[in-house]
């Protein structure tokens, strides 16, 4: 069903503060909270008692009493206090879950604690980059997390969603697609040279046509980051001055106004087999993009994710309706397939070691 040996998004940095926020991650319900020294507390947000949600309770200093008949548990899970007994048995005792706080996300590891290594998350340290603004959204989705995945590895759909920001006239047969596939990420970079910019770019000072670019990288279990822009037409030479990491060579010296890039990350965490918390965030360069710019194009990005959400929840209640039927593949299902693979070989992984 899910990935258990593995680190997800379960929060902005933000939302967790010292009123309890629960949350479902793979099924399992979960209270985050902040310590009174600031770190972040993620346990099982089911008392032991009667199974009442502990987010409803609320925080005693470093512990968490239970909003029922008052057991409380402190931050490793331990119950440390029964009211009207004396005896608390160890049984009482809810999971801790391990938590990483890093570039304005909290990580939690769904598997063995004694598993959790802090290297197994994913490298998005351009999030850390201070010179960098950075601004997202938590948005609950009702579907499927790997339908997100799909969609940003194949941006096709570009065109069809999103006219009204980032789509250019459907000159789909003219995108260049290389895909780099291995057993733990999949690279699609996609490519449109000489078009018209679209709505969200034409905010930019493009003169005339631009080559689109689109980089997304996926890592699993639901991972994407994506790096997209344009440069003015002629302006680089070279492909290889973009990459997952961004630009280089003549595309990072090209002059402002020939060409722009951004970020957006996107983890998609689970809650349920059909519905999904989906963070996404962009990260644009502070120096050479003034603030209005920021908002507009924040704003574009936010309504483009709509567009998607839409789409995602429709085509979950058409899916579940008929979850035995056969769907056809087209060319530009291979990012996402591989990516569906990936999943199925760790899936595979764990179940072999008993997980
Ligand atoms: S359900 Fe939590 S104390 Fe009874
Ligand atoms: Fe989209």
């Amino acid at each position: 069903m899910f990935l258990r040996n593995a680190w997800y998004v379960c929060a902005f940095s933000h939302e967790v503060n010292r009123n309890p926020l629960g949350r479902i991650l793979l099924n399992e319900p979960i209270v985050f909270f902040r310590r009174q020294d600031g770190g972040v507390v993620a346990l099982e947000d089911r008392c032991s008692h009667r199974g009442f949600p502990l987010h409803k309770g609320r925080l005693v200093d470093d512990t968490l009493e239970c909003g029922y008949h008052g057991l409380t548990f402190d931050c490793s899970g331990r119950c440390i206090r029964i009211p009207g007994q004396s005896e608390v048995p160890a049984r009482a005792a809810i999971r801790a879950y391990p938590v990483i706080e890093r570039w304005g996300l909290v990580w939690i590891w769904m598997g063995e604690a004694a598993d959790a290594d802090p290297r197994g998350i994913v490298d998005w340290h351009i999030l850390g980059d201070g010179a960098r603004d950075m601004r997202g959204e938590h948005l609950h989705v009702r579907c499927n997390y790997q339908l997100i995945t799909d969609n940003l590895l194949d941006l096709s759909h570009i065109s069809f969603v999103h006219p009204r920001t980032l789509g250019s006239a459907a000159r789909l047969n003219e995108a260049q697609v290389e895909n780099e596939i291995t057993d733990d990420h999949v690279t699609t970079a996609r490519w449109l040279p000489d078009i018209a910019p679209p709505p969200t770019y034409a905010r930019f000072n493009f003169k005339g046509n631009v080559d689109r670019f689109q980089i997304t990288t996926f890592n699993p279990p639901g991972f994407v980051k994506l790096f997209a822009g344009a440069a003015a037409t002629g302006t680089v030479s070279d492909r290889r001055s973009f990459s997952s990491e961004g630009m280089a060579g003549d595309a990072a010296r090209s002059r402002a106004g020939d060409v722009v890039g951004l970020y957006t990350f996107n983890a998609m965490t689970p809650e349920t087999e059909h519905t999904t918390h989906y963070f996404w965030c962009i990260s644009q360069d502070r120096e050479s993009q003034g603030q209005s710019l920021t908002d507009n194009v924040f704003r574009d990005i936010q309504a483009t994710v709509q567009e998607d959400v839409a789409v995602f929840e429709a085509q979950q209640r058409w899916l579940e309706l008929k979850p035995e039927a056969p769907m056809v593949v087209i060319k530009s299902d291979a990012g996402p397939l591989a990516a569906r693979r990936i999943i199925e070989q760790r899936l595979r992984r764990e179940a072999g070691r008993g997980m």
